[in-house]
């Protein structure tokens, strides 16, 4: 879906108006007047997802990615197809003293991002980070502050955000439209072993830096990031505690990151947030649930139910004798206990269609636009923020083995955690 066919889609044509439950998408209000206009971007560590991004932002006019940055000769050779008359940089700081470039994309490995990112702002650029923002809470609350200090544009890549299934499910989640929310299961199941092939053996690590702990936070920071953000968005506000689990069950090859892990959040009103995920099983794939008694939402499917869907006559007849002639074969249970067997309801499209994009592009044409315009757009940076913190936090709890709460120090003006300084 363009950006035209989005913006009408959500009734937004125009500009005019703005949706309460995504604020972000005020980035998009002044598209008209910025269409003579160009952002020129630096992409420091064109890898795949460096390249991914890149092809995107060549659908967009008012794009021109004027330096490239990585380390790895491939990549650069990669990223050049894309755009040939890009100057190339081996060290991200002569990008940065580039006069040229208006704001960096910065897709390079986890443990980079902090101290690319803070360069960055202290070289005036514009700032999109790819999620999750950096190995420690710390970091991640020094990037924010830098954003807002500097007052430079910073996003992170929640392209969730930007997806007309999510918007849209928020929207009916905030209209009460599944009733008042009583809990929200992610998980996210594969069944490989996310390795990536590796030319030469010297370069494992490079390759595969999501498998080290020195680079990154395995599943939490790679996976639980996106899912966890769901939770706050739906919520409107942030966990107050987390516990956890990680451990190696399957796949025992070297690497150090959990291949099965799993997390409760838990909100002030006992409300929690379930995260979990494993790499050895993919019959479930992924998905955010978001339960509220009135109905449930899976915006990754694209789908809502209600609960009370009344199946027709025969049918329920039908469940009834089932049941019945169950509980009739079974000593030890009458039939005045019942299993509490799932819904079958197909549920309804969320946006009336089958889902075609998820996100990415429009999270990269906001961006686009608020670098042109320089204005940061409501709320997206502090959401990319606590999608971070929390995943770093749910890492937190899993290694230490104990309940972690959110600490007071790390809490920023938002939502229900507002504080006065
Ligand atoms: N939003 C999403 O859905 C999504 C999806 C995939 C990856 N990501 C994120 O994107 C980032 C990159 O992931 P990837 O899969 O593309 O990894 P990758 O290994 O394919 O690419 C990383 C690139 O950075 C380069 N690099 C490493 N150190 C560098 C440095 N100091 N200076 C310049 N270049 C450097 C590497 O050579 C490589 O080309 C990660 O933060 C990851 O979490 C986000």
């Amino acid at each position: 879906m363009d950006r035209r066919s989005f913006l009408k889609n959500m009734g937004m044509a125009g500009g005019a108006v703005m949706l309460a439950s995504s604020p972000w998408l005020s980035a998009f209000s002044e598209t008209e007047n910025t269409k003579k206009e160009i952002a020129r971007l630096g992409i420091i560590g064109p890898g795949s997802r460096g390249q991914f991004l890149m092809s995107f932002l060549k659908k967009n006019a008012k794009v021109e990615v004027v330096a490239l940055c990585d380390i790895y000769q491939p990549s650069i050779d990669g990223a050049l197809k894309l755009y040939p008359e890009a100057t190339v940089y081996k060290d991200y700081r002569k990008l940065l003293e580039d006069r040229r470039v208006d704001a960096v994309l910065i897709a390079t490995p986890l443990n980079t991002h902090f101290q690319i990112a803070m360069d960055a702002f202290d070289a005036g650029k514009h700032v999109f980070c790819e999620k999750a923002l950096a190995m420690t809470i710390a970091d991640c609350y020094q990037m924010y502050q830098k954003h807002r200090e500097t007052g430079k544009v910073f996003f992170a890549g929640q392209q969730r955000l930007f997806d007309p299934r999510y918007i849209r499910a928020m929207e009916m989640v905030q209209q009460g439209v599944f009733g008042d929310i009583e809990a929200i299961r992610t998980f996210w199941f594969r069944n490989n072993d996310w390795r990536r092939p590796v030319p030469s053996p010297e370069l494992e690590r490079h390759i595969n830096w999501r498998l080290y702990n020195e680079y990154s936070k395995g599943l939490m920071t790679e996976l639980a990031c996106h899912q966890i953000q769901i939770g706050t968005w739906a919520m409107q506000n942030i966990p107050d505690k987390v516990m956890g689990h990680g451990a190696i069950t399957h796949w025992k090859d070297g690497r150090e990151v959990y291949d099965n892990v799993s997390c409760i959040y838990v909100f002030d009103n006992g409300v929690k947030l379930n995260f979990e995920s494993v790499i050895s099983n993919k019959f479930y794939g992924l998905e955010e649930q978001i339960l509220g008694n009135l109905g449930t939402v899976e915006p990754e499917k694209g789908k809502y139910y209600f609960e009370n869907v009344e199946p027709a006559p025969g049918f329920l007849q039908l469940i009834n004798d089932i049941e019945n002639s169950l509980f009739d074969s079974l000593p030890f249970a009458g039939t005045s206990w019942a299993p509490e067997t799932a819904n079958v309801n197909k549920g309804e499209y969320i946006i009336g269609e089958k889902p075609t994009s998820d996100g990415t592009s429009l999270m990269l044409d906001a961006f686009v636009e608020a670098v042109i315009t320089g204005k940061q757009p409501e709320k997206i940076a502090e959401e990319g923020y606590y999608a971070s913190v929390l995943c770093l936090l749910g890492h937190e709890a899993i290694e230490k083995e104990q309940i972690v709460p959110f600490p007071d120090a790390y809490k920023i003006n938002y939502l229900n955690h507002k504080i006065t300084a």
